[in-house]
């Protein structure tokens, strides 16, 4: 088995929010290399569920392999947006707590041959499911200036995304970009937030947004009476998609404000459980320094 160093971010206060039941069924839908998985496990008793999830094919060969003699597991090669066809599958129509720890793994970010670093030479994909055809490097070879700069602008918040765009544009016309370094020298020179720009190719090429929006949906409707949803996000653009959905999620009403009475048929579905979101201790950020960004976002089911 391949040695993997990554420490589970915000461990035990996601455990706190998300297991309210040791006989329950739990859903894991970034199984990545299994550590949050585990420390689910740990709190299950031997009448507890698990289905846990990851596009990546590595992290499902690893956990799988990890897991293998525990039969309260079960393990799925699908995106989270899929939860709904995963439980049909596993005959569960309602569970104790759902999960998702957004974003790349350590081993995703520490492997060259896994294209998501930029800081080693690497070819430019960055697609988490290696089954879907169309690479980061097909993006920035064939897409035009002002799709590349709306794409650096709107995943990568990247203020220079025009005069980056130019910048590709300029470079392609004699040599093709292929690798992580090709990319990388072309925009130092430009911005110092190199990582802005591989964020929003990543979230672009494997449509990240859209499937949180579509898990965050199906998980609710997912969810049992007293159910906990907990994420943890890592950029700005993925944690106000969690705190609108909750938001949203958590009002019994959306009629416009000048209605005198209301007219909707909508209900509320969630209880905010973090009014603000739970951010890593000190203690944490000094053992694992890819915490720094994390939240964690928590609401129950109504
Ligand atoms: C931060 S890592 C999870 C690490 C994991 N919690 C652990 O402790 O080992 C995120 C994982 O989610 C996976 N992932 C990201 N988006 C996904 C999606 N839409 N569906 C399924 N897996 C996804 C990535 O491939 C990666 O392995």
């Amino acid at each position: 088995m391949m040695k993997v160093h990554h420490s589970p971010v915000l461990l035990n206060e996601s455990l706190e929010f998300l297991i309210t039941d040791k006989s329950g069924v739990y859903f894991d839908g970034t199984l990545g290399f299994g550590g949050h998985s585990q420390g689910i496990l740990h709190n299950l008793k031997n009448d507890g569920r698990l289905i846990s999830t990851d596009v990546d094919r590595d992290a499902f060969n690893f956990s799988k392999e990890k897991f293998k003699t525990d039969d309260r597991i079960k393990i799925y090669n699908f995106n989270f947006m899929q939860i709904d066809i995963i439980s049909k599958i596993e005959s569960i129509s309602n569970y104790n707590g759902i999960f998702a720890d957004l974003g790349v793994s350590s081993f995703q970010l520490d492997n060259p041959d896994s294209g998501f670093t930029y800081r080693m030479e690497a070819k430019l994909d960055l697609r988490m499911d290696k089954s879907k055809v169309v690479t980061a490097s097909d993006i920035v070879n064939s897409f035009s200036e002002e799709e590349l700069a709306d794409i650096i602008y709107k995943f990568g918040e990247e203020k220079n995304s025009r005069h980056i765009a130019r910048k590709i544009i300029d470079r392609r016309k004699t040599k093709k970009i292929e690798s992580t370094t090709d990319l990388s020298e072309l925009i130092s020179s430009i911005t110092p937030f190199k990582y802005r720009i591989f964020q929003a190719l990543r979230i672009y090429v494997n449509d990240e947004l859209e499937a949180l929006k579509t898990f965050l949906t199906k998980s609710v409707d997912l969810l049992n009476n007293g159910g906990r949803i907990v994420i943890l996000t890592y950029h700005s653009l993925e944690d106000r998609i969690v705190k609108e959905s909750f938001k949203y999620e958590a009002l019994d009403c959306i009629c416009p404000k000048d209605f005198p009475v209301c007219k909707c048929d909508k209900e509320s579905r969630l209880r905010i459980l973090t009014r603000k979101p739970i951010t890593p201790s000190e203690e944490e950020l000094q053992n694992n320094i890819r915490a720094r960004s994390a939240k964690l976002r928590a609401a129950e089911r109504i």
